[in-house]
């Protein structure tokens, strides 16, 4: 690892319980967060992108046990076997893969615990209260229903338990005042407003101090002081945005430089059932260590199958290959940050995905691609005219550039994903408009028929470079097959402000007919 004095912008994602394989809701999340990494690294800043999985606690404990197997040999087989593969599988471009059950982890986590204990954030007390074991988390009167005499959590429908310990607590309490003052100070570190007003009445409603210890099992993180007692999954899995960047290391030291140059982290993308961790739990261990708190919590919305969470417990979860063995990955990239507001809950069909990647991806963008390569063949032997212009093409790029930008750094995926279609079929009117294949009829019309075919060429060299954080592969494909690697340069180099600038692609670029970007469906889902 390179270590440079700039700042990085730093993205995460939750760091995923391996109890399952991955589906298309924990996909949701990493896919945002690499499409939001790949666009800011091409505004030329230096990005860091951390993912993982959460690898202690009783869920995955049981888990283990209800497979026959014992925890370590578990997760390890989950992590290699699953999740590593499918990130790649989905071409997810993250820096790093914490496990919480590295030793880079577990020591920094000790060492911050000892730390909070050292400076009397930590003290030991009695324990009583109902544990949903699917989230993890000790529930209040308000997060549950009665049912047959039960108290169900709403999350997962799953009775909750008792627990009765006697625990090391951790003083969240002291820090509603300035947890309500981060969020009156930056209303922009929780986002959307909605999960903001959520958290602040939370807050509002005062906080009880939280049990940061378990007797009852012992698979997790030991207490240093008390080795009786593992630490709280969620107490440890916060601490991984940190631990993986070197929390706590000597200033000096390898880790305590990439500290310097990541923290705090400026995006943490999470779904919504998790916000209350990260937006009042996690940033308040933070201020207890004297820590900046992160520069933005993001709650995303959930996808719903039959318009309920999707998730593997109640066994609506779909893998994100069952989707990607009939769209193919960049589709899949595609479609769900096109389709659901960030923040807003959405729910998944076939047929609607089958109707976008048919009208958006195959006709829109795929067929402009084809149709152009197909010209410049048929009436330039394959050779670009030379450089022209188009006042109109040039100014609405230049507007959807700005409006892409400001849209995909807000987080709003879908309006910057919007502007750039928007361009895609301005680009496609033009070109019915200019009908060059009636012109190319016409000898006299040769001047203009190359205009038509320059102007084309190189608002698809921007759509490719506007498109390349979402869909990467495709995008790489369609810069190849416009010469643009040997006249321009590598794709993932070139920057959004430079984009809108109109006569990159120079004259005699070779155009080549790649393979169709988005394949006619096989058989309708
Ligand atoms: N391990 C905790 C997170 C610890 S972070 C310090 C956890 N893990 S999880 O495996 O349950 O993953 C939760 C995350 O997966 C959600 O926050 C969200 O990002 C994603 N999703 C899981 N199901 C989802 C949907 N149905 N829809 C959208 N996202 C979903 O919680």
């Amino acid at each position: 690892m390179t270590v440079s004095e700039k700042k990085s912008f730093y993205v995460t994602t939750p760091i995923y319980y391996v109890n399952s394989a991955p589906h298309i809701g924990h996909a949701y999340t990493t896919v945002a967060g690499d499409v939001l990494t790949r666009w800011h690294r091409q505004k030329g800043e230096s990005v860091w992108y951390l993912t993982g999985t959460d690898e202690h606690g009783q869920k995955i404990m049981r888990s283990a046990q209800e497979n026959g197997e014992n925890p370590q040999a578990w997760v390890d087989r989950l992590v290699d076997n699953d999740w590593k593969p499918n990130w790649r599988d989905l071409n997810i471009a993250n820096d790093d893969f914490i496990r919480t059950t590295e030793k880079r982890h577990t020591e920094r986590v000790q060492r911050f615990l000892q730390s909070l204990k050292d400076s009397g954030y930590i003290y030991a007390g009695d324990y009583e209260g109902l544990y949903c074991v699917g989230c993890e988390e000790f529930k209040l009167p308000g997060d549950l229903t009665e049912r047959s005499g039960k108290q169900i959590c709403n999350i997962h429908e799953k009775p909750v338990e008792m627990v009765k310990e006697n625990n090391w607590f951790f003083k969240l309490s002291a820090f509603v005042d300035p947890l309500l003052k981060l969020y009156a100070e930056h209303p922009e570190t929780c986002q959307p407003e909605s999960a903001r007003n959520e958290v602040i009445s939370f807050l509002q409603s005062g906080l009880t101090d939280l049990s940061i210890s378990r007797s009852t099992f012992d698979w997790g993180i030991p207490v240093p002081w008390d080795t009786n007692q593992v630490v709280y999954v969620w107490f440890d899995a916060l601490l991984n945005y940190a631990t993986a960047v070197g929390l706590g290391d000597d200033p000096q030291s390898e880790g305590g430089k990439k500290f310097v140059q990541t923290w705090p982290a400026d995006v943490h993308l999470v779904g919504k059932e998790i916000l209350r961790f990260h937006a009042v739990i996690w940033p308040a261990m933070l201020m207890a260590a004297g820590l900046d708190t992160p520069k933005k919590v993001f709650a995303h919305g959930w996808l719903l199958v039959g318009g309920e969470k999707m998730s593997k417990s109640k066994l609506t979860g779909i893998a994100p290959r069952d989707i990607t063995d009939h769209f193919g990955v960049d589709a899949f990239r595609y479609y769900f940050l096109r389709a659901i507001p960030f923040g807003t809950d959405g729910s998944f069909s076939w047929e609607d995905m089958h109707a976008r990647y048919t009208s958006e991806l195959a006709n829109d963008f795929g067929n402009l691609a084809s149709r152009l390569a197909a010209m410049v063949n048929k009436y330039c032997d394959g050779v670009l005219p030379s450089v022209s212009h188009d006042a109109g093409l040039e100014r609405f790029l230049a507007e959807t550039v700005a409006k892409a930008d400001a849209a995909i750094c807000e987080l709003d995926f879908q309006g910057g994903i919007l502007a750039i279609m928007e361009f895609c079929k301005r680009v496609n009117g033009y070109v019915t408009e200019k009908e060059p294949w009636i012109l190319a009829k016409n000898p006299a019309n040769e001047p203009l028929l190359r205009e038509v075919l320059y102007n084309t060429a190189e608002a698809l060299r921007a759509l490719a470079v506007l498109l390349h954080s979402v869909m990467p592969a495709t995008c790489e494909i369609l810069w190849d097959s416009l010469g643009a690697n040997q006249s321009i340069g590598p794709i993932a180099d070139q920057l959004i402000s430079e984009v809108a600038k109109w006569g990159q692609l120079p004259q005699g670029a070779l155009i080549t007919k790649s393979a169709i970007l988005f394949p006619r469906l096989e058989v309708s889902a």
